[in-house]
């Protein structure tokens, strides 16, 4: 009875999403939507009838998608991914639009303003986002004070990067920046991740030539903590450039893998359909997700349990989920789905999960964790 009734209130959610909202946010300049939203969002989780109000219209919940990992317990596989809440402004309403955990981010050393407007487009016919932001964040030191004496619904992630200015093209100043906002970050995330893959800074991205990341994790690996670190990989790189880079996360304090970033390559992309493509950025949603499925089977095959993957790149169904678990993945993270779909989408997803655990007879997301990769 329960299940029918969510399920008819997502449809509800999804039809009035698609008809009435999505027009009007869709005819609108894609980060003024972005902003104004998040600020009803920020308004709403001030007060705890609004967030009763959004988990009754976006909440799920099903025993079969609990897990523990890492010492982390997590109601549901489902996470917001990096760059949606740069600025942890939203930590008090996401946790009731039905996620089960949202990484903030990413946050670096120092503020930055990003890359001049305009930084974001929709590519509607490829179900993606062109994303040029560069960084845009408070930096870690005013973000730290908004998140301090808060309490977490469910896990956070804090995404750390290097901040994107001149400075930071020289590789010690960036790998400092690195730092500082691990730092400065540590106490308040439940796991932390590295960025290594952002396509949209001037120092470019540095850190996937080997022996800079065993440098940059020599340093971070100095850093107290007990809280599991992730490193988040671009879906560009090759499978011998990958096997590099894993060979020095081997060597380090590092529990897990997110694939992946955003994708550079736009041209003699098959999922690439729209006319008007942006010379700068990088790719979100649909051209993204063949190749980060790709790369999570290549790393659960070659690395088995030892690492724990979040799959992200082109999520916007249940089956979408599901194939990154059954590839390799622990859990998994969203942006572009949400923004094509609306936010109902991760109820109707965790949902669709259940359902296709029953389907297939696994008992829990574990037992399905990598079956189609072996
Ligand atoms: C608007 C936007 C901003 C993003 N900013 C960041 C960021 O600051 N840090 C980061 O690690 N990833 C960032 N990403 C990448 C996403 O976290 C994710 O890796 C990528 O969008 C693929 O997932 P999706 O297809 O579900 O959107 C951003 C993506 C979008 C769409």
């Amino acid at each position: 009875m329960k299940e029918t009734v969510i399920e008819y209130r997502n449809k509800v959610l999804h039809t009035a999403y698609k008809h009435v909202l999505k027009p009007i946010f869709f005819i609108n300049d894609p980060e003024t939507v972005h902003d104004r939203v998040s600020k009803m969002g920020e308004v709403l989780g001030r007060f705890s009838i609004g967030q009763k109000l959004t988990r009754s219209m976006f909440g799920y919940t099903h025993p079969k998608l609990e897990q523990t990992i890492l010492g982390i317990n997590f109601k549901n596989p489902i996470g917001l991914s990096a760059g949606f809440d740069k600025n942890a402004e939203l930590t008090d309403i996401l946790p009731y639009v039905g996620f089960g955990f949202i990484e903030v981010g990413s946050i670096t050393g120092n503020p930055c303003s990003g890359n001049p407007k305009p930084r974001l487009w929709r590519l509607p016919k490829s179900k993606s986002l062109a994303v040029y932001y560069g960084l845009k964040n408070d930096g870690c030191e005013v973000i730290s004070k908004r998140l301090q004496h808060k309490k977490f619904e469910i896990p956070l992630g804090v995404n750390v990067a290097m901040t994107n200015c001149q400075d930071t093209v020289n590789i010690h100043n960036a790998i400092n920046d690195y730092a500082k906002a691990f730092k400065v970050m540590e106490p308040l995330a439940s796991y932390i991740t590295v960025n290594i893959s952002c396509p949209n800074t001037l120092g470019g991205q540095p850190f996937i030539t080997p022996h800079k990341l065993d440098y940059l994790f020599d340093i971070l690996d100095e850093i107290p903590t007990q809280k599991p670190i992730f490193i988040k990989l671009s879906p560009d790189l090759t499978d011998a450039e990958l096997n590099e880079l894993l060979d020095v996360v081997h060597k380090h304090r590092i529990h897990g893998i997110i694939c992946t970033n955003l994708t550079k390559q736009k041209e003699n992309n098959p999922k690439v359909k729209d006319g008007f493509v942006p010379k700068v950025g990088g790719l979100s949603g649909k051209p993204v997700e063949e190749m980060s499925n790709r790369m999570l089977s290549h790393i659960y095959r070659r690395e088995g349990k030892r690492y724990v993957l979040i799959g992200l790149g082109g999520v916007f169904t249940a089956e979408d989920a599901y194939k990154k678990i059954r590839l390799g993945a622990s859990l998994v993270q969203l942006i572009t789905g949400m923004i094509f779909e609306g936010p109902q989408v991760i109820s109707e997803i965790n949902q669709g999960l259940v359902k296709l655990l029953e389907r297939d007879g696994f008992k829990s997301l574990e037992e399905a964790r990598g079956v189609d990769t072996y």
